[in-house]
């Protein structure tokens, strides 16, 4: 209910502090000076981070994932803050409205975030426009879905109608099946399902010059015969790779956060961060081992530090992403990240020659 504290209410809430920070970088964005002294700042040299992948020559294996630039307002900002690669979305077809607010929850004792309700979008015809606004040089994956409010029968050919539009502006597809911030929640994992959604995307590709990989984001929350479902249509079918995982619908690990998590009540929400970390990497160990390492994953879930970012690629990923990290670190998190990691990648190659 309404009352004259809600404004009060949202302007002290996480949501807030949030929307106050992507504002701040969007209209930094727009002056060139910023994005340079950025970019001379966050992106130093570094040898042993960039890979190969899907024909696409990464940077950095460290990018940032899902959530933090759901409209593809900050390409720029990312570019520069030394991001080999940025996931845009989730994009639906239709704009359609957050929240309610707040929905976003700082759990600082445990370096995680509760973001519940339905997310935030413009709507594909106003993320292309900010896409093409912007002279970039860095790989985007379109992360695509349905709107909320449409119904799981129709998923299909919205999935589709995000796709054929983007496809010229995305360097790859995440197609995400794991929609549980809210209580409409959207997680198929029946394969007749997941293919409904795929084949007309197959389909689309086929008839293209360009070829645009596709992955699939799954969620931690899957049991361990339905990550094997999950990985056995991506060795069965044209499917690319894997994003594991998204955000868990579980409240584990919060042990210093109780009493944040006790005043939420049986509130549906996502919980991401430092919490999810154990299980994201046995989520993408369990991938890894099943398709034989042959797939490419994109490994995010609690990556905090050059360690956990290391851990995640010997589990088996071959990229990975970072998003609640870069809320509560920014770009200062990325660097010391990325200079971690670019070290740790130096003495694994030199122990390898050595051998
Ligand atoms: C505030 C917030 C919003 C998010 N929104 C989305 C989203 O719209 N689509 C999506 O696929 N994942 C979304 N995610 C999930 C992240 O992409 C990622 O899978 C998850 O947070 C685990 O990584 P992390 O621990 O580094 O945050 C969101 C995460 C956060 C923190």
């Amino acid at each position: 209910m309404k009352s004259i504290f809600t404004p009060i209410r949202y302007l002290l809430s996480d949501d807030f502090a949030l929307l106050l920070a992507r504002w701040r970088t969007a209209m930094l964005a727009r002056m060139p000076l910023f994005l340079a002294l950025r970019r001379k700042r966050y992106t130093l040299q570094t040898d042993y981070l960039g890979t190969e992948v899907f024909g696409m020559k990464f940077p950095s294996r460290i990018g940032l994932g899902a959530g933090y630039d759901r409209n593809g307002e900050h390409i720029n900002v990312m570019e520069a803050t030394g991001f080999g690669f940025m996931e845009i979305g989730t994009i639906t077809p239709k704009p359609q409205r957050g929240g309610p607010s707040p929905a976003l929850h700082k759990l600082p004792k445990n370096r995680a975030l509760l973001y519940c309700g339905q997310t935030e979008s413009q709507g594909v015809e106003r993320v292309i426009e900010n896409i093409k606004s912007q002279n970039h040089n860095i790989i985007i994956g379109c992360n695509i879905a349905k709107n909320d409010a449409t119904a799981p029968e129709d998923a299909p050919q919205e999935y589709l109608r995000l796709f054929r539009p983007l496809y010229q502006y995305a360097d790859y597809f995440t197609v995400n099946i794991c929609r549980n911030s809210s209580e409409r929640a959207y997680v198929p994992t029946s394969r007749e399902e997941i293919m409904a959604i795929l084949q007309p995307l197959f389909e689309f590709r086929r008839g293209q010059n360009q070829y645009r990989p596709i992955l699939l984001k799954i969620s931690p929350d899957l049991s361990d015969e339905q990550i094997d479902l999950m990985t056995d249509i991506m060795i069965d079918t044209p499917l690319d790779g894997m994003v594991a995982c998204a955000g868990t619908t579980g409240r584990y690990g919060l042990e210093e956060s109780t009493q944040i998590i006790h005043s939420l009540g049986r509130k549906a929400g996502a919980l991401t961060g430092a919490p999810l970390r154990e299980r994201a990497l046995e989520v993408v160990r369990r991938v890894h081992e099943r398709a034989k390492g042959t797939y490419p994953i994109i490994g995010c879930g609690g990556i905090s530090t050059a360690d956990d970012a290391m851990a995640m690629i010997e589990a088996g990923a071959t990229l990975v992403q970072v998003t609640t990290e870069y809320i509560y670190g920014g770009g200062k998190s990325i660097l010391n990240m990325r200079m971690g990691l670019n070290e740790r990648l130096r003495k694994a190659q030199q122990r390898q020659t050595n051998q």
